[in-house]
């Protein structure tokens, strides 16, 4: 992929000031409320019955952060997001069978979550930037299934 100097603006800037603990597990928690599906894989984190159990869950909490955090590998790497996912996609694959469609589930979350927490400084053009972004994202992460 290409990023344009503006794109690469957008996103390092937006994501100079997330909070990865507080927006990485609201994403995952709104993944499984939302997609309640993506619960099955999950079956190891406890108590998922309903949405206040989920977003209670210290599991899932501490679970999307260290998502959130990997996601940051992207951002500070733009132009090598396929070499940084590499392992994490054998991983999810081969290990935890999680159907690639949910890698883009994640990543629309993800964006809902920008906008909830920045409104109005999500611009158009910052939001478009980051859609391309959870796209590459979500498509390097499916790169090593077969
Ligand atoms: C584990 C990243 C999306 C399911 C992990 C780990 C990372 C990660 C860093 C820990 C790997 C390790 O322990 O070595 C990501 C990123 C994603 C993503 C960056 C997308 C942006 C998803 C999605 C699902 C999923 C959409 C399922 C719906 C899992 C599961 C584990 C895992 C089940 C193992 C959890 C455990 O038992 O500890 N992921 N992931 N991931 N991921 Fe993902």
């Amino acid at each position: 992929v290409q990023w344009t100097a503006e794109e690469k603006q957008h996103i390092t800037g937006l994501w100079g000031k997330v909070n990865i603990t507080e927006c990485g597990g609201e994403a995952l928690a709104r993944l499984l409320i939302v997609y309640p599906w993506t619960q099955r894989f999950f079956a190891s984190f406890g108590n998922l019955s309903g949405a206040t159990a989920i977003i209670g869950n210290p599991k899932v909490q501490a679970h999307g952060k260290k998502v959130l955090t990997s996601f940051g590998e992207a951002v500070k790497n733009l132009d090598g997001i396929k070499n940084t996912f590499s392992q994490l996609s054998e991983l999810h694959c081969d290990k935890l069978h999680v159907d690639p469609e949910n890698f883009r589930l994640l990543g629309d979350i993800l964006v809902v979550v920008l906008a909830g927490h920045f409104g109005k400084d999500l611009t158009p053009e910052c939001q478009a930037a980051w859609q391309k972004l959870v796209r590459v994202v979500a498509h390097a992460l499916a790169r090593k299934y077969h």
